[in-house]
């Protein structure tokens, strides 16, 4: 398998980056932040969650953001959505996309939306019902592929791939692996692809690694190795996950932007532009960004 000419990355920095953050981060923060991400090339973006605020105060304003964006029609904007009430929410701000989500982890599950694998799996039926039958596309999430934050569960490739290739047959265009708490290598990435890319088409895989070990760039190189051509990272490297203990940041889209550049593989992104909305929202919480191309290019923007 040759690597992929092109890619599309998938930006979560807005949802999943700014939902595990204390600090309240007020909507036209957000909507600033999304938009110099889309005047950088972002053409798929994350603007938020319909997720109960009182699970996730952060993303309480995602009706907000979504009315206040000036939206362009090239530019695909997601919402994460648990369940009808989610659903409803983003067809009311008329969001492009959604995307569902589970688990091959069963104790990260419970944490995070109450229920186990299978339920979780039935719970987002209605949902993808809807979804069809409005026309809206919608993609698909499994925490915990490479890893589990729990201690003593393991995750095997092939549990990751039989909810692959469940949540594919529910009709998800994209089913994308994160690595909620990157511990994957790349030689595990490379099993858990392999196991999924024989119950699902390999271009409809995508990877989503948080960077928690430092092994997210290495883990993005052995996926486009694989073929891989879909890739969720976050400006800046914000983010975690508050129901997984010990996440860390996903990997930053700088540096995910910069080795793709090296690699002539092409993204559609402006690096410089991107590297100054990362200083843009690091400004905003008064730390640097966690990326270390944000930094290194930090004198070198004009
Ligand atoms: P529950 O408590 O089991 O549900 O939560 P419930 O149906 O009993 O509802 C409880 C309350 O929430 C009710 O309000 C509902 O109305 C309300 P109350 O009567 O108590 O006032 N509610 C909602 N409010 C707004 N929007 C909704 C909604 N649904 C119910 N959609 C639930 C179940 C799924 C709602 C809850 O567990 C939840 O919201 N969880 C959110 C979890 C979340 O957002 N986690 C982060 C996203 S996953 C992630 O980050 C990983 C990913 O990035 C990939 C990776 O890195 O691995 C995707
Ligand atoms: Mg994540």
């Amino acid at each position: 398998m040759s690597i992929p000419s092109a890619v599309r990355i998938f930006e979560v920095g807005a949802r999943d980056g700014l939902q595990n953050e204390k600090q309240m981060v007020p909507s036209d923060i957000k909507v600033e932040l999304i938009e110099r991400l889309v005047d950088a090339g972002v053409t798929s973006i994350e603007t938020g969650s319909f997720v109960s605020p009182k699970w996730v105060p952060q993303m309480a304003d995602t009706a907000d953001v979504m009315a206040k964006l000036s939206r362009r029609d090239d530019v695909t904007y997601a919402v994460l959505t648990p369940n009808m009430k989610g659903y409803d929410g983003a067809v009311a701000s008329k969001a492009d996309e959604i995307e569902i989500f589970s688990a091959a982890s069963e104790m990260f599950n419970q944490r995070n939306i109450n229920c186990s694998i299978a339920e979780s799996l039935e719970r987002f039926a209605p949902v993808t019902e809807a979804a069809t039958a409005a026309g809206i596309p919608y993609r698909a999430s499994i925490s915990c592929a490479l890893g589990s934050p729990f201690e003593g569960e393991e995750i095997a490739p092939a549990a990751v791939a039989d909810v692959a290739k469940k949540l594919y047959d529910m009709g998800a265009y994209e089913i994308s692996l994160g690595d909620t708490i990157g511990v994957g290598t790349p030689l595990r990435t490379k099993q858990v692809i392999e196991a999924v890319a024989n119950v699902i088409p390999i271009e409809a895989v995508g990877v989503h690694f948080h960077d928690t070990y430092g092994q997210a760039l290495a883990n993005y190189l052995a996926a486009l190795e694989m073929g891989v051509a879909r890739l969720d990272s976050s400006v800046a490297g914000l983010g975690g996950c508050p129901y997984a203990p010990g996440a860390t940041g996903n990997v930053a889209t700088e540096d995910v932007v910069y080795m793709l550049d090296g690699m002539g593989v092409d993204s559609g992104i402006d690096l410089k532009k991107l590297v100054k909305t990362a200083w843009f929202i690091s400004d905003f919480f008064g730390r640097p960004p966690v990326s270390s191309v944000a930094r290194a290019l930090k004198g070198k923007l004009n």
